[in-house]
């Protein structure tokens, strides 16, 4: 299906002209240069049969997400692009020349002449479905490799974290033989273990296989960290106090283990090494495109990971494309330290044009910044990670320097803080937001009147439907009756944006790299065991999304979000033929069902990146 290995039709044409150069006039010479020049035209059309197709479904289940022709019944694809969308004689057309003469030669001519007699025509199975290829807007590529490793996800209490490192470090002799390297893993939540407190250093001495490692495990958001004491014993002299961090302490004002938001810094965990980073990259893709991901907006890269990425591209050995939000991590302004690409590389899957930014913490470690205090802790409001007049300043040069920003916002004074800057370059400095894109990455709580204040501005929420329903055990109790009514509220979110844009993301790994568990999430708001607080029909149920919604906003809107609309998100004639075939009718079947759905074929610019099609 790839063009890449097919014949490069220029290398016979030359060949004709350099024939023709020598000047022989003889009657010989003419046949040969005749047929020099036949082979020549068919061996171009050779080369356009192998990069052109077709997909049919006899029961028109080619999804488009393309208000014009919203369900098809075949499509056409030349080289990279699609070329027609509708009926199989049209498409049969589209294809020109190529495809109708294609058809035209008798089959033993095309036999002989070794010349693929038809367009390949590919009928899915009934049942199967195609849908643009499916994008996360907002995921962590590196760290989802990294996590991997030591996943400490779904772990119901301490022990059980203990208990996987043993097994880890058991079955990994290079660590276990190596004291001195350290054992890195990331997953834990303590909201679902007893008590639901943090943990501390010292349950990581509890066993003599863990004592005097160095271990740093990372809270499922990513958002705190837990040291074993040895990495403590590393630590001396730290501050009193850490601007949007916290050094979690005991009663005796000694830390014990756990350090939150700007606080993890301080942990002195080595870089990783190249072949590292290679690992936990290749590991994300397989990953990845398994589960039909053509698109991957990655939600916080650093400086090195850019300059790895963009090798990866330029060796042309991206399987899929990636939006980058740069992020070099200091408190100055750093948008002139980076480069901006746009479609770069081999195959142009590279692009970084956005930042990330981010006010906040989490609503897990208690960290989300809220106007009012934490309904479950009336001593704590959050962490704003930064000052909003330091934000200010960062994000007014980036707008001038031509970056989207897209700040990280959970708490409704995050949200409130961002949307008071966005408002003001908006307003008053004639910025153009169908121009700028500014995105809120998570929106996840918002007051009312800054629910209406987003949609008034345009501003882009970028959410994740599946922390929602990971979040649903334990996000009332902190927010209270009210406040909750604005947190989580996709439905609210899209039906205010003018432009009825709400890119879906997953976050991974902070949870599933699957699109499907955030389709299912958004348009049940349960969880996978059809659970919820208020019951069987969902949480919150008024926020769910149609599932047009949500295939929409893993599609058309991702790429609205990454300024791609015109050439991604769809299955439009003239866009980029990047599609994905599932085995079952997400769009029809039961609620139940949606989680069962496999990826048959995953198509990026055309060509086969995961499965057969
Ligand atoms: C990050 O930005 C600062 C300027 O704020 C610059 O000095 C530094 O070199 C940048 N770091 C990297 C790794 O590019
Ligand atoms: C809030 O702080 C006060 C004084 O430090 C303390 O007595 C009280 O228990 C704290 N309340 C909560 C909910 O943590
Ligand atoms: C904003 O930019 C868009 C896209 O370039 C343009 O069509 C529109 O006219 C601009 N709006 C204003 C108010 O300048
Ligand atoms: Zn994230």
């Amino acid at each position: 299906m790839s063009s890449k290995d097919a014949k490069d039709p220029s290398n016979s044409s030359t060949g004709a002209r350099s024939q023709e150069s020598h000047g022989s006039t003889t009657h010989w010479t003419r046949r040969l240069l005749l047929g020099v020049a036949l082979s020549g035209a068919l061996l171009f059309l050779n080369y356009r049969l192998q990069s052109s197709y077709i997909v049919c479904s006899p029961s028109r289940k080619i999804y488009t997400v393309d208000g014009t022709l919203p369900q098809a019944e075949c499509i056409s694809v030349r080289d990279t692009r699609i070329v027609h969308v509708g009926k199989y004689d049209d498409t049969m057309r589209s294809l020109g020349t190529i495809g109708s003469l294609s058809n035209a030669l008798p089959s033993w001519v095309a036999e002989k002449l070794e010349v693929r007699p038809f367009v390949k025509v590919i009928h899915l199975d009934e049942g199967s479905i195609m849908v643009p290829g499916l994008a996360d807007a907002h995921a962590h590529i590196i760290e989802n490799g990294y996590m991997n490793q030591l996943p400490l996800m779904g772990s119901k209490s301490i022990q059980e974290v203990v208990d996987r490192i043993k097994s880890f470090i058991s079955t990994h002799p290079d660590v276990s033989k190596d004291p001195s390297r350290w054992i890195e893993g990331m997953g834990w939540d303590q909201t679902k273990w007893p008590g639901a407190q943090f943990p501390t250093a010292a349950d990581l001495e509890s066993d003599p296989l863990l004592k005097d490692r160095l271990i740093s495990l990372s809270r499922v958001d990513g958002h705190a960290r837990w040291v074993s004491p040895a990495v403590l014993k590393l630590m001396q002299d730290l501050p009193d106090q850490v601007e949007g961090g916290l050094i979690v302490r005991d009663e005796q004002g000694h830390p014990n283990g756990v350090f939150v938001d700007n606080a993890m810094n301080l942990i002195p965990i080595p870089p990783w090494s190249e072949k590292q980073i290679t690992e936990f990259f290749d590991q994300t893709m397989n990953e990845a495109l398994s589960y039909g991901l053509t698109s991957i907006h990655d939600a916080d890269t650093k400086p090195d990971i850019i300059k790895f990425y963009q090798k990866m591209a330029v060796a042309g050995k991206l399987p899929n494309r990636l939006y980058l939000m740069g992020n070099n991590g200091s408190a100055d302004y750093w948008g002139d330290t980076l480069p901006h690409l746009i479609n770069y590389g081999k195959h142009g899957r590279l692009t970084l044009r956005s930042v990330k930014l981010i006010a906040d913490g989490a609503l897990g470690s208690w960290g989300a910044a809220l106007l009012e205090p934490y309904s479950d802790n009336g001593n704590a409001s959050g962490l704003m990670l930064s000052s909003p007049e330091k934000l200010e300043k960062q994000i007014r040069q980036f707008w001038k320097d031509g970056w989207q920003t897209n700040v990280h916002c959970i708490g409704d004074r995050a949200n409130h803080v961002i949307l008071d800057i966005y408002e003001r370059i908006l307003k008053g400095s004639g910025g153009n937001v169908s121009e700028w894109r500014p995105r809120i990455e998570h929106a996840q709580i918002f007051s009312p009147a800054d629910l209406d204040r987003i949609g008034r501005l345009g501003v882009i929420a970028s959410v994740q439907p599946t922390h929602a329903t990971s979040d649903m055990g334990y996000a009332q109790i902190r927010l209270g009756p009210e406040r909750i009514k604005g947190a989580y509220a996709y439905r609210t979110l899209l039906e205010k944006s003018p432009r009825s844009v709400l890119p879906l993301g997953s976050d991974f790994p902070i949870e599933g790299v699957d699109p499907l568990l955030g389709f299912y999430a958004a348009v049940t708001r349960l969880n996978i065991d059809g659970t919820s607080p208020h019951g069987r029909g969902g949480w919150f149920p008024e926020q769910k999304l149609t599932r047009a919604q949500a295939l929409k906003g893993m599609t058309l809107d991702a790429a609205y979000a990454s300024f791609a609309e015109n050439e991604l998100g769809s299955l439009t004639p003239g866009k980029k033929a990047d599609f994905v075939i599932l085995d079952r009718d997400i769009m029809t079947v039961a609620y139940d069902d949606i989680l069962k759905a496999k990826v048959l074929a995953t198509v990026v610019d055309g060509g086969v990146v995961y499965g057969i099609l």
